[in-house]
């Protein structure tokens, strides 16, 4: 069993602070926001799975968004995010030519390993845009199951297709593809490893699904946080390691870590 310490160990512990110019925003879904950034060496660093703490005016705490996708050649970043209270409304009154405050690349990304398994991708809501760059170098590999309340909060399906991967859809509603569960999704497919991001119990479900297939499984966590960079203890998480279990924190062990080293709380 991989330890969480182990995990780490390959992580690119370089960040640095940047004044981003926002090149793209939409609405990619009500109060979802898509935003592309000039971040000049900032994309050189960033892996898939990683995250930034962007700073939002008025505010003294950054606010923790995912790095959607990785723009290698024009040196951009993305971030879709979903305005949850005050900050995330700030920045979705952000406009194209504004910048943004990034202080990135932070915490351990995806581990693709080899691209030619067959990888089951499965997100719940806003947790799938953290997916897209660790999915596209699997492309025809992979397959995106992403779940969502209803068919008007679909985000990103087209991304999805554009890098190749087959995309399955579930809604709570049923307005669109399964209605039910996002982990249904999985049980008619076949699958070497599984990545993951979305609400704690569909990671707990996931982390489940992939213990009976006997397969791997990367999880991306989130929890509250404060400084992002391992200083303040704020984003606690107990995971198992061989000696016993420890706490660990999100920002600076994860986000993403085995399923097997989490311990899922009931
Ligand atoms: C590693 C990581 C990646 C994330 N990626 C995305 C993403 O790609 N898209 C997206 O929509 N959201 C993402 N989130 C959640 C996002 O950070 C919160 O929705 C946001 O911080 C809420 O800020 P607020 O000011 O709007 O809300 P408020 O509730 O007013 O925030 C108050 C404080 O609590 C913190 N906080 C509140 N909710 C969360 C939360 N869920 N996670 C961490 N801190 C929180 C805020 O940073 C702030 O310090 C991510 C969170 C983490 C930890
Ligand atoms: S947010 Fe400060 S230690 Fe993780």
């Amino acid at each position: 069993m991989k330890l969480s310490s182990e995990w780490g160990k390959s992580a690119l512990k370089k960040y640095d602070v940047r004044n981003c110019t926002i090149l793209k925003k939409t609405e990619a879904a009500e109060g979802i926001f898509d935003i592309t950034v000039e971040a000049g060496a900032l994309a050189g660093a960033a892996r898939a799975g990683q995250f930034a703490q962007i700073y939002v005016p008025g505010k003294t705490l950054r606010r923790p968004l995912s790095i959607c996708e990785i723009g290698r050649a024009d040196r951009t970043l993305r971030f879709v995010f979903q305005v949850r209270g005050e900050g995330t409304a700030v920045l979705a009154r952000l406009r194209k030519g504004e910048t943004l405050n990034i202080l990135a690349p932070l915490g351990n990304g995806f581990q693709p390993g080899d691209t030619s398994r067959r990888a089951l991708f499965i997100g719940g809501g806003i947790g799938v845009p953290p997916l897209l760059e660790a999915a596209k170098p699997f492309g025809p590999n992979a397959v995106l199951a992403a779940g969502f309340r209803s068919r008007s909060a679909v985000i990103l399906e087209d991304d999805f297709n554009a890098a190749g991967c087959r995309v399955r859809i579930a809604t709570d509603d049923g307005s669109l593809g399964h209605r039910g569960l996002v982990t249904d999704l999985a049980n008619d497919l076949a699958f070497d490893v599984i990545f993951a991001c979305g609400p704690k119990p569909m990671l707990r479900a996931v982390s489940l699904l992939a213990e009976k297939r006997g397969v791997p499984c990367q999880v991306s966590l989130e929890e509250r946080m404060a400084c992002g960079i391992g200083a303040c203890l704020g984003c606690a998480v107990r995971l198992r390691g061989e000696s016993g279990e420890h706490y660990g924190h999100v920002c600076k062990d994860g986000p993403v870590f085995d399923s097997r080293n989490v311990v899922w709380e009931a």
